[in-house]
C-alpha cells in the first residue's frame, strides 16, 4: 500500500525503526520516550538535538529563534498577526490559492489584511505586488498544497520581513533564510508526526505579542522559556529530531531538492504527454511536493481513484476545495512509489484513450 495522502505523510523505514525502540525503551533510561518529563535532561538532549539539526540544515543564522509550538499551522494563521501586529496595524498577503486564503481569513479577525497580489494557478511576479505604506510584513504560502503551485524561489522584500507558511515545503529543499523575518510550517508533512508547529522567528519581531494570547502560544515567552512554558509535544519532537537525522545522512536539503525534482517530474511528464490529464499551474510554479491534476470528468476521476486503489495507490483524492487528482510527495516518499504510480497512470490513459475518443 502506497499513501499519497496530504499528511500525516509516509516516515522512512530506518526512521519508524528508531521510533518503534525508543517507544519501548530510549537512550538507556529504562524508560519509553513517552514516559520522559519535559524538564529532565533525557528531554533537553532531544530538543537540543533537534534544534541543532535543524540550525544546521537551515544554516540558520544566530539571531533566528526556533519555537516548538502545538495548535498546527492553522493555529498560526491567527497567531501570526496577534503576535507581531497591534489591532490597528496592518500586513499584507499574496493570495495563490486554498491556504493563503485561509491565512487571510484568520488575520482578518485580528489586523488590517491588504492583498498584495491574487492569481489561482501561478505564483504572481513580485514586480506586481502592492505592498502599501506601513505593513509590517508580508505573508505568503510557500506551497499551495490544494492547489499544487508552489514558490521556487522567495523574494528579498527588503524593510517588509516576509513571513511564510513552509507548512508543505519546510526541509523540502534550501532556502535562503534571510529573506524570511518569521516561518511557520506543521511537522506532519515533510518531518514526521503530528502535533508539533515549528516557528522560526527573528529576533527583533519578538516582544510585540498582545496580552490576550495565551501563554503557550505567544512567541516572546516561548523564546524566553526554551519552548517550556508548558509541555512541549515531547514525542513529536522526538521524531522530528529523527527525520532531520534522516535527512542529514540523506545529502541534506540539496539531496531533498533533487528528490523532489525526480519525484514530481515523473508525473508531470506522464501528465503532459497524455491528453488524458490536464494540470491548470503555470508550469514554472508547479508545485514539487503536491502534483494535482484533473481527467475530462467525474466519471473517469472516479474510475482512476478506483484503478489506483485495487493497486494499492491510496489517497489520491485531490483536497475537497478542488477535487481532481493529487498526489503528495514529502521528504519520505519512495521515488520507486512514484514511479508505480506513473506506470499506472500510463497505462490508465492509454486503456482510456479510445474510451475518450468515442
Ligand atoms: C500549506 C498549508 N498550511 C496550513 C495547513 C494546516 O496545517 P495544520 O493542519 O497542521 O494546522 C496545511 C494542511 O494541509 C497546509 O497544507
Amino acid at each position: 500500500m502506497i499513501s499519497f495522502a496530504g499528511g500525516p505523510s509516509v516516515l522512512p523505514p530506518e526512521v519508524l525503526n528508531e521510533i518503534g525502540q525508543a517507544i519501548g525503551e530510549w537512550g538507556g533510561t529504562g524508560r519509553s520516550v513517552l514516559e520522559l518529563p519535559f524538564g529532565g535532561n533525557e528531554y533537553s538532549t532531544i530538543h537540543g538535538e533537534f534544534e541543532a539539526d535543524l540550525r544546521a540544515l537551515l544554516a540558520l543564522p544566530q539571531e533566528y529563534r526556533v519555537l516548538v509550538l502545538q495548535g498546527g499551522a492553522f493555529a498560526q494563521f491567527r497567531l501570526v498577526p496577534l503576535n507581531l501586529l497591534r489591532p490597528s496595524d496592518r500586513a499584507a498577503y499574496v493570495e495563490t490559492g486554498y491556504w493563503s486564503a485561509r491565512a487571510i481569513a484568520e488575520a482578518s479577525h485580528v489586523c488590517h489584511v491588504a492583498i498584495a497580489a491574487h492569481e489561482r494557478h501561478a505564483i504572481p511576479p513580485v514586480e506586481t505586488w502592492h505592498i502599501p505604506r506601513g505593513a509590517v510584513y508580508c505573508h505568503v504560502t510557500g506551497n499551495e498544497t490544494a492547489d499544487g503551485v508552489q514558490f521556487h524561489e522567495f523574494p528579498a522584500m527588503g524593510n517588509v520581513p516576509l513571513v511564510a507558511d513552509l507548512t508543505a515545503d519546510l526541509l523540502t529543499g534550501p532556502i535562503e533564510i534571510r529573506h524570511f523575518g518569521l516561518i511557520y510550517a506543521s511537522a506532519q508533512k515533510n518531518l514526521g508526526a503530528a502535533g508539533l508547529t515549528i516557528v522560526i522567528i527573528r529576533e527583533d519581531l519578538l516582544g510585540r505579542g498582545r496580552a490576550e494570547i495565551p501563554a503557550p502560544l505567544n512567541y516572546t515567552l516561548q523564546a524566553r522559556t526554551g519552548s517550556r512554558v508548558n509541555t512541549p509535544p515531547i514525542f513529536a519532537v522526538y521524531v522530528a529530531g529523527r527525520m532531520l537525522r534522516w535527512l542529514r545522512s540523506q545529502g541534506g536539503l540539496a539531496g531533498a531538492a533533487a528528490r523532489r525534482q525526480r519525484r514530481s517530474g515523473m508525473l508531470y511528464r506522464v501528465i503532459d504527454e497524455r491528453d488524458l490529464y490536464s494540470c491548470p499551474v503555470d508550469p514554472p510554479d508547479r508545485s514539487h511536493v503536491s502534483v494535482c491534476f484533473h481527467l475530462p470528468n467525474a466519471a473517469l476521476e472516479t474510475a482512476f481513484l478506483a484503478g489506483a486503489r485495487h493497486r494499492g495507490l491510496l489517497h489520491l483524492e485531490g483536497h475537497p476545495a478542488n477535487g481532481g487528482i493529487r498526489a503528495c510527495l514529502y521528504n519520505a516518499m519512495p521515488e520507486a512509489d512514484v514511479a508505480v504510480l506513473a506506470d499506472f497512470m500510463t497505462e490508465f490513459a492509454d486503456t482510456n484513450a479510445q474510451a475518450r475518443r468515442r
